[in-house]
């Protein structure tokens, strides 16, 4: 069995009187340790799925399972623990606490969870060790997005979920996270899990899920993956 599985998910938001089908029997798998890489274009229904898999929300149908439990049939309280204790998520626009260091945007994630790793080496991860007292308006861009991975991987995460993690900066910066991310599934064997409508990230992936109008078109695996760096778009 697949580390992440997912089976005929359905995903329908329901408008007054319209149906939003996002999520349209959406089936893939995802092995332990990869980078993968889904990617489609704007509307397509990957931050819907990232949410799926994320337990922030619950599909209308079908089953989504990692590591071998069913995520897809847990009840509230089972989902507020699973989305604590085994999910990271990385945002496009970084979501930190304003009036929290750095060091403390990371202890106030971690502190919650079971097995968390020390905060300031976690920062240190991510090449911020010289930046711990610093409130996010001190930092630029990328280094809150450094901050914003130093709190998902502070967490000791299974799987760490990325919805458009490169969406608000510029090119170089941009690069630099892509980097960072694919040298933390590297280091630390983590499963990681980016969604981009950019296809030249799908270079650097160990599997590559293409997703269209709610569906995986097509689910590739990469057996020399690029490192980001040299990576261009
Ligand atoms: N909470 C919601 N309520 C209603 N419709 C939604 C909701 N979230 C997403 N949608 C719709 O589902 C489809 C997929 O959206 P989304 O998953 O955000 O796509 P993507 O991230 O690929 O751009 C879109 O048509 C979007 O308008
Ligand atoms: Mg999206």
């Amino acid at each position: 069995m697949a580390f992440v599985h997912f089976e005929d998910v359905r995903k329908v938001y329901h408008m007054g009187d319209v149906d939003v089908c996002a999520l349209d029997g959406m089936t893939f798998d995802i092995e332990r340790g990869e980078l993968c890489v889904i990617v489609g274009p704007s509307g397509a229904g990957k931050t819907t799925l990232l949410n799926m898999l994320g337990g922030m929300d619950r599909p209308t149908s079908g089953v989504i399972e990692l590591g071998g439990r069913q995520v897809s049939d847990l009840d509230d309280r089972g989902l507020t623990l699973y989305r604590r204790n085994d999910i990271g998520f990385v945002f496009q626009f970084y979501n930190l606490v304003q009036n929290l260091t750095a060091l403390e945007n990371v202890e106030l994630a971690s502190q919650i969870c079971p097995d968390p790793l020390p905060s300031a080496e976690a920062l240190a991860a991510v090449g911020l060790e010289g930046r711990l007292d610093n409130f996010p308006a001190q930092l630029s861009g990328g280094e809150q997005q450094r901050v914003a991975i130093a709190r998902a991987i502070a967490k000791n995460p299974k799987l760490l979920l990325c919805d458009e993690p490169t969406g608000a900066l510029d090119y170089r910066t941009g690069k630099q996270i892509l980097a960072l991310l694919q040298d933390t599934c590297r280091a630390t064997g983590r499963t990681v899990a980016i969604v981009t409508h950019n296809s030249a990230f799908t270079q650097v992936a160990d599997r590559v899920i293409h997703v269209r109008e709610g569906r995986a078109t097509s689910v590739s695996t990469n057996p020399s993956p690029a490192p980001a760096s040299s990576v261009e778009w």
